[in-house]
């Protein structure tokens, strides 16, 4: 896709779809455009009832009175709502419109003003990110000679006062960079599990450190160095597997570090639920159980042109759970390398025990300022949230403030939840120090939260239990049925902030 920046009148474009935003009750942003249209398109506005609302779409031909062929109106609803995620939205649905009209080539006029405390670049980067994000299509397994023969969008002209486009021209530049970043996520996690295994996670992390040798270094621990030091919780976790597991640990260096970050990405390439099978439905989308892992690499791939100023640590514990005569059995009892033992009563709660060892690894070996962990960690989480939002628990508010900032930027949603002391003794064994699963049946994503704090010494940690919003179960106009990339933007917007 080629984005190209214009500070020339967008109706003198060369573009077969002019796409128009407008705020509601704001159709005086129109007035030249409608005259240059003899009228018309007030005229079509009123009879469609066009106020500028959030959603609300009309187009019509020009009848070459411009340069464009058509023109989409589109709402962006009113101006106290209208955050850097409603302008992605927004420029989702016109995207989706050119696409239905076959448009190769259009134009975007927004008013970049009209962005809830007018930050102009933020509103740039925000219409870059969309265009991006809302054209990604995950095709390469489709035999079908149909789709190919349609024309494709190629060219979108972004229209820019000139007294802006210095601002611009630096938003576009970050907003591809992001773009390009959830799409990477979003492949990886499209990807079938015989593809992404965790050999494959391992050589694009080599694939990340070879691009930037200057900044980024890898190192693959195989099973029988993670067998040293120790880390029997998430090797019991992979021993069910012919797939050899791969423990991934990336570091970003910066040419002058304020500090240290460590994310941590779940890698369940495929979660069968092991011994603990779950039902296939339930079996359909596991490819997705590496979703975290993918967000941290994609990530990688896109720190050294964005400058962080943190020293970033990325540990994937990437391996697949699978049933066989060499699986974890319920009842079996393994160790962590900070030393704790942990009774894995159901081995389908196989994410916290890969974490256990990625977090007392990165408190060992790394002794980070913050860590964050993105993971698909509970059914229980979209349970309490639903699919789009993920969970934030956390035992630094100062961290989960800026989490919580980054993602409203981001438009990433995620939601406070808590780590209380009473829920502590339902995940206590009898006869090891934690189990994997809790007494009773209510607080699932909870309880799986108080057992990974249990790794995490006094770090200022956060968690996101992505399992929901990873994953779009239906097509939307910004995100297409599959892997969604999530948690990529928010934690570049995260790290950028620091
Ligand atoms: N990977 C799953 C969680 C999940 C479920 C992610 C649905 C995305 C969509 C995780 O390993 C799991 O199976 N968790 C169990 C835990 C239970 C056995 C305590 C769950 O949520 O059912
Ligand atoms: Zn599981
Ligand atoms: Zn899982």
């Amino acid at each position: 896709m080629n984005i190209q920046l214009k500070v020339t009148d967008a109706t003198k474009l060369d573009v077969d779809a002019l796409c128009v935003f407008v705020g509601q009750d704001h159709l005086d942003t129109l007035a030249s455009l409608n005259e240059k249209l003899s009228g018309i398109l007030f005229s079509v506005l009123k009879k469609e009832g066009f106020t500028g609302k959030k959603d609300q779409l009309v187009s019509l031909h020009t009848h070459n009175r411009i340069a464009p062929y058509k023109v989409i109106l589109l709402g962006l609803g009113k101006k106290e709502e209208c955050d850097s995620h409603r302008i992605r939205t927004a420029v989702s649905q016109g995207i989706n419109e050119v696409k239905r009209i076959q448009s190769q080539r259009c134009a975007i006029d927004m008013p970049v003003e009209f962005l809830k405390g007018s930050d102009i670049s933020r509103a740039f980067q925000a219409i870059v990110e969309a265009v991006l994000i809302s054209t990604y299509e995950f095709g390469k397994y489709k035999s079908t000679q149909d789709e190919e023969k349609k024309p494709k969008l190629t060219t979108v002209y972004l229209h820019v006062l000139p007294r802006y486009l210095e601002i611009a021209e630096g938003a576009v530049h970050v907003g591809t960079i992001f773009a390009h970043a959830i799409c990477q996520a979003r492949d990886l996690v499209n990807e079938p599990s015989d593809v992404t295994t965790p050999t494959h996670l391992a050589k694009t992390a080599e694939a990340i450190a070879k691009k930037y040798p200057r900044e980024i270094r890898v190192k693959i621990i195989e099973k029988e160095e993670a067998q040293k030091l120790g880390m029997g919780a998430y090797l019991g976790v992979a021993k069910g597997s012919v797939e050899p597991p791969k423990f991934i640990h990336l570091t970003y260096t910066p040419k002058r570090s304020k500090g240290k970050v460590v994310l941590v990405g779940k890698g369940i390439t495929f979660d069968t639920g092991g011994v603990s099978l779950k039902p296939p439905e339930h079996m359909e989308t596991m490819k997705l159980d590496m979703a975290g892992g993918a967000a941290v690499l994609s990530v990688f791939t896109y720190l050294p042109e964005l400058d962080v100023s943190y020293t970033v640590d990325g540990i994937i514990a990437a391996c697949e759970n699978m049933p066989s005569g060499s699986a974890l059995k319920p009842g079996d009892i393994v160790t962590a390398l900070n030393g704790k033992t942990i009774e894995v009563l159901n081995t389908d709660a196989e994410g916290r025990l890969t974490l256990a060892d990625a977090f007392s690894y990165a408190l060992k070996f790394v002794k980070p300022d913050y860590m964050i962990d993105l993971a698909t960690l509970t059914g229980a989480c979209m349970v309490a949230l639903g699919q789009d939002i993920a969970g934030l628990w956390s035992n630094s508010e100062k961290l989960k403030k800026a989490l919580i900032q980054s993602s409203l930027v981001s438009g990433e949603k995620i939601w406070d939840m808590p780590l209380p002391d009473q829920y502590r003794e339902l995940i206590k064994s009898p006869i090891a120090d934690l189990k994997n699963i809790q007494t009773g049946r209510y607080g699932g994503a909870v309880t799986a939260a108080l057992f990974l704090e249990e790794f995490v010494g006094n770090v200022p940690w956060a968690h996101l239990d992505i399992a929901g919003p990873a994953f779009a179960e239906k097509d939307s106009t910004l995100i297409p049925k599959g892997g969604t990339g999530f948690g990529v933007a928010l934690i570049l917007t995260f790290l950028l902030g620091l």
